[in-house]
């Protein structure tokens, strides 16, 4: 499945996911360095907005981040999230791109 990563409306970035595969897995195989912290799905550092798509959680995730202040809008975890769909997410924090990075598409304004 395609994942695209958008950040501040000025960059994104796409690759693909495997179906077993978090997020966080398939950037790093790409090349695309997300921010992270824990890793484990519990502070939050990976929160990101998702645009369209669906995802799935094959490890826990803390509900907290999920949940906080999301109002009608969607968030999930990129270190735990697994995409059940094509998927677009608004990360918080920007990335850092692998200067071999083997990514499907790269666009930056
Ligand atoms: S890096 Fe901590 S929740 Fe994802």
């Amino acid at each position: 499945m395609q994942v695209t990563l958008r950040h501040a409306g000025r960059s994104e970035v796409s690759f693909d996911c495997a179906a077993d595969d978090t997020v966080l897995v398939a950037a790093r195989r790409a090349g695309v360095t997300l921010h992270v912290a824990c890793e484990q799905g519990g502070c939050g550092a990976c929160r990101a907005r998702v645009v369209q798509g669906t995802v799935h959680y094959p490890l826990p995730a803390s509900s907290r981040w999920l949940d906080e202040g999301s109002g009608s809008e969607d968030y999930t975890l990129l270190c735990r999230a697994a995409p059940t769909s094509a998927l677009i997410v608004e990360t918080a924090h920007p990335w850092r791109l692998r200067e071999s990075a083997p990514l499907s598409r790269i666009l930056s304004g």
